[in-house]
């Protein structure tokens, strides 16, 4: 990769960060514990989204030792709307390996960083370079995007060699200042450099060396290999009620979603009058169906098409645990999946 481009980075980007970067909470400190649960809460979640978790999360986790004993179901909820759960299981077992292995203290080198679980090389590459200063980088897609606009480089940024040239060619141009030049070129691809429009090159601290200015091509790069299609899953969902109270249940232990709650589903969209066949099953009597809505979410490699149900029921019978909507709030970490339903409880 281009190293005399590449070094031109640090030069004017640490000048730049310093006077542009946002005052964001996990830049108050380096404590190793804030950099990680920082980072792994930002993976696909926007920095405003991650905010509020990260103030709730760290008061009532203030330590490796506290998130290393913390019940799953508390764990949970604090991560409730968040997405990708394993990211929150895996933080657990290595606050558990951290406990264990390394006397609860997070440990400094790479390799012991890389080796807990959910730490891949760019998370244990933002942990060494922003808590230690390490010179290693951290290439998540902001960081893909500035490089292969300043290259005016048109490999796919999907393809796991772009990335790793990335990282090495990154790596020979780091400053002593590690930290900071990791997060400026963070800052760079979130704000200046940005995603799904035009690049503000006229403020951009990199504009007299960056190729895909000069080249007029910054806003088609990068370049991404075609996208699969999501499969499309259909479910029906009951809300179902009875005397102010909710039936949930808990989501299997592996698998999507893995250990949440749920309300009540199945495969495939009912008529309504397979629906209530599908109550009469679970020994439950309809009362009175309320309404019905069609939902969508959206995962990684699957899209839900839910259709709900409101119904209201004579006995709070079957196999479900049924919970008023305060108690459903204060214990159960029920996913923006089945939470969206909630939207329409106060209309039912
Ligand atoms: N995105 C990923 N890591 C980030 C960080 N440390 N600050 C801002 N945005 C980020």
């Amino acid at each position: 990769m281009e190293r005399t481009i590449l070094e031109k980075l640090p030069g004017a980007l640490l000048p730049w960060y310093r006077e542009n970067k946002r005052d964001l909470p996990w830049r108050k400190d380096r404590n190793p514990y804030h950099i990680w649960l920082s980072e792994i809460m930002l993976q696909q979640t926007r920095v405003e989204a991650v905010k509020g978790y990260y103030a709730r999360f760290l008061s009532a986790l203030p330590t490796i030792e506290a998130l290393a004993a913390c019940d799953d179901d508390a764990l949970h909820k604090l991560w409730e709307g968040l997405g990708y759960y394993s990211r929150v299981r895996n933080l657990k077992k290595a606050a558990q390996v951290i406990m264990t292995d390394h006397a609860g203290q997070f440990p400094t080198q790479y390799a012991d960083i890389l080796a807990l679980p959910g730490i891949g090389e760019y998370t244990a590459g933002a942990i060494c370079s922003i808590a230690f200063d390490q010179p290693r980088a951290a290439v998540d897609g902001n960081v893909l995007r500035v490089v292969s606009r300043i290259l005016d480089d048109a490999t796919p940024i999907d393809q796991p060699a772009f990335k790793a040239a990335v990282r090495a060619a990154l790596e020979e141009v780091y400053p002593v200042q590690a930290g900071d030049f990791t997060q400026a070129l963070m800052e760079l691809g979130a704000t200046v450099c940005g995603p799904n429009r035009q690049p503000d090159c006229a403020v951009c601290p990199c504009k007299d060396f960056c190729l895909g200015y000069q080249h007029n091509t910054a806003e088609q790069l990068p370049a991404k290999s075609p996208k699969k299609q999501r499969k499309a899953e259909d479910m029906t969902v009951f809300i179902l009620s009875c005397d102010g109270k909710y039936a949930i249940q808990k989501r299997p232990d592996t698998g999507l979603l893995a250990d949440l709650w749920q309300f009540p589903n199945v495969p495939g969209h009912l008529e309504a009058q397979d629906a209530l066949t599908a109550l009469e099953q679970w020994s439950l009597h309809p009362r009175a169906l309320h309404r019905q809505v069609l939902r969508k979410h959206i995962f990684t490699h699957i899209q839900w098409q839910m259709l709900g149900y409101y119904l209201e029921v004579a006995e709070p019978a079957g196999d479900f645990v049924w919970m008023t909507g305060s108690e459903i709030n204060a214990t159960a970490a029920l996913p923006t999946a089945f939470r969206q339903f909630w939207e329409e409880i106060s209309n039912v």
